[in-house]
């Protein structure tokens, strides 16, 4: 291995906001945070040393996004994922929930209805409900081997002329879920007959563990792809969520134009100049250290089912294929939700996500984030082992 994944450097007295935030979501500074989707492990050096290099320029003024960002970018998706886009089909973005926010606003109308598949990462009904969308929720189900799937005879039951939009997660936040062709197929052969457009929020599409491989929505047929926006990010991937990055991809030209209608109104520009040349930076040499970082993130998922297993799988994480978000079984306790989240506080001093605030879907669940350096990993599965010891014997 090339790159060292054992130690991460201490964000303890940082502005990280899963330290400054402990206090007021867990109500003591006394928890190893595992929550919010960033790593604790160092951003790539490659990363740093191109910003440092454009420091070296003393003005910083505005500027226009770079098209060898974007060439990078296109390079990266044709390698790693099979599909071709035009420098014209991209567009800069510098949050991928606001660009499903500028897709919910171009794409429908207050009132009209918008598919999002429960248990979901927040600012899904977040942002819908904010924009007076109605919330048509299509809940995941689990098979036997705890693993989540499309329900689509409960979609098709509930679409109507109403609904416009489907909000897709893929990979999945935070079932973990990498969706399979057949699957996606399905979801798309229902949005093609209901004239449903398709925002795709790939952002976990690079951080997918073999042999699971991600499909990109798009490249599913020239019908897929006249219909979809897909939002995609560096953030997460190469752990530079800070530089506020991400791209928005639309092959079909007309619904680019819509979507533009909204995207010009809120003035987002170019973005950050040291945004764009992480951004690049990211997509030239990352290629390597990726590889690594999955090893690694696989090997810290691996703890973790380990130490579940010395105790009977009592909470149990549901069959991982990407992100490096765990959700967690803890239904074994037989504790409700605030007795879970107490556990996890009190007795293993973690702070993780509740399962609820994922939907009402996520009851008697928690997502950890292994992102993580192996120290703070072993750190991580020594505090569940001793709460879970403790919680036997009493
Ligand atoms: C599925 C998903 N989409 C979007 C985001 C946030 O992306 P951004 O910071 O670019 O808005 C996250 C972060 O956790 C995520 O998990």
């Amino acid at each position: 291995m090339r790159y060292d994944f054992s130690t991460h450097s201490d964000r303890e007295n940082s502005r990280a906001e899963k330290y400054t935030l402990r206090e007021e979501l867990f109500g003591t500074e006394d928890v190893l945070p595992a929550w919010v989707a960033d790593m604790n492990i160092n951003t790539p050096e490659f990363v740093l040393d191109a910003v440092k290099k454009r420091l070296e320029h003393p003005i910083i003024g505005y500027e226009t996004m770079p098209q060898s960002a974007f060439e990078a970018q296109i390079e990266w998706m044709k390698r790693e994922h099979g599909i071709s886009y035009e420098l014209e089909d991209l567009l800069y973005s510098h949050s991928v929930v606001a660009s499903m926010d500028l897709a919910i606003d171009a794409f429908s109308e207050i009132g009209d209805k918008v598919i999002v598949q429960t248990p979901i990462y927040p600012p899904f009904l977040a942002s819908l409900r904010e924009q007076k969308r109605e919330v048509l929720k299509n809940p995941l189900k689990q098979g036997s081997d705890g693993r989540y799937l499309f329900d689509i005879e409960d979609l098709r039951a509930k679409i109507d002329d109403k609904t416009k939009l489907l909000l897709l997660c893929s990979p999945h936040n935070p079932v973990g879920r990498v969706w399979r062709r057949e699957e996606l197929e399905e979801i798309l052969e229902l949005c093609l007959e209901h004239n449903i457009v398709v925002f795709s929020d790939e952002i976990h599409s690079d951080l997918v563990y073999a042999p699971n491989r991600h499909i990109p929505f798009v490249t599913l047929s020239q019908k897929a792809r006249d219909i979809t926006i897909t939002a995609i990010g560096v953030g997460k991937t190469f752990n530079m969520a800070g530089f506020a990055m991400s791209s928005v991809a639309i092959a079909n030209k007309a619904l680019r134009e819509r979507f533009l209608q909204s995207y010009r109104r809120v003035h987002i520009g170019h973005g950050s100049v040291l945004s764009q040349v992480a951004f690049e930076a990211a997509y030239r040499e990352g290629r390597e250290w990726l590889e690594e970082l999955k090893v690694h993130l696989f090997g810290n998922y691996e703890l973790l089912e380990e130490v579940c297993k010395k105790h009977n799988n009592i909470i149990k994480p549901v069959p991982i294929e990407a992100t490096y978000l765990a959700w967690v079984d803890c239904r074994g306790l037989g504790l409700n939700n605030r007795a879970i989240k107490d556990f996890f506080i009190q007795d293993a001093k973690l702070g993780l996500n509740n399962g609820l605030s994922f939907s009402k879907e996520g009851s008697g669940f928690m997502r950890l984030n292994f992102g993580v350096s192996r120290d703070e990993m072993q750190e991580i599965v020594r505090r569940i082992d001793r709460a879970l010891s403790e919680f036997k014997d009493e």
